[in-house]
């Protein structure tokens, strides 16, 4: 079954999708934390909360050497919860990602715009690739088109990396890669909420109330 994550370090928004969704976990970027403020202990001391379990949370380093980026990650690898550390798949973060998968760290190699950078991220050991589905799209590319080439490469070579599909700005691009039979999914909270918000379904089940309550008033179902 896919893997379904929140790229959100929205605690309440959360809690909310928890209830109706079965959460796999949380990823976060700088950006993300920057936006909100609060700093990835207390984020995911909060989230734990939120989520109960045994939550995946994937945490990028912002180190920007190799030797930073490794030892970062080992400190991630430390935080008391199960931890991926998100590496960017540049030239400097490929080369942490052997280091770090060397020393059986859980590795999601991020910020990939293209198959065949993603291919090498997964050479490399990552367990996760992150193509940035939204983002390709904007710079006039085909972030789906990545999506399958890089499915395509990593079956042809047997290759365990698992896609976890990141930014999209709609649900259709979310649903275009999820026909592809990836793995796993990070949606923001607003598409997450436009997965099940179609104008018709409000309207449906008013619909259903109005003439249950014509026929037999306050009844439950089961009383009627
Ligand atoms: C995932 O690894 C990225 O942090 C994230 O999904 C990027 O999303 P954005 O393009 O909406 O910023």
């Amino acid at each position: 079954m896919i893997e379904l994550y929140l790229d959100t370090a929205d605690v309440a928004q959360t809690k909310r999708f928890n209830q109706c969704l079965p959460l796999q976990g949380i990823t976060t970027n700088p950006t993300i934390l920057a936006k909100s403020k609060q700093g990835l202990n207390e984020t995911l001391k909060e989230m734990q909360d939120a989520l109960g379990g045994k939550p995946r949370f994937h945490a990028q380093v912002v180190s920007t050497s190799i030797e930073g980026m490794v030892e970062e990650a080992r400190q991630i690898n430390e935080l008391p919860y199960d931890m991926v550390v998100k590496i960017p798949a540049t030239e400097t973060g490929l080369a942490a990602i052997k280091l770090t998968k060397a020393q059986g760290i859980k590795v999601l190699a991020t910020a990939i715009y293209s198959a065949q950078q993603g291919f090498l991220a997964a050479l490399c050991g990552a367990d996760y690739l992150a193509p940035y589905v939204n983002r390709i799209d904007a710079l006039n590319g085909n972030g789906v088109e990545v999506v399958a080439d890089l499915q395509l490469l990593l079956d042809q070579n047997q290759l365990p990396a698992k896609i976890l599909a990141a930014s999209f700005k709609n649900t259709q691009q979310a649903m275009e890669v999820m026909k592809l039979g990836i793995e796993a999914i990070t949606l923001p909270v607003d598409v997450a909420a436009a997965m099940f918000a179609h104008p018709a379904v409000e309207p449906a089940v008013a619909q259903f109330g109005h003439d249950w309550k014509q026929a037999f008033g306050d009844k439950l179902s089961f009383e009627s």
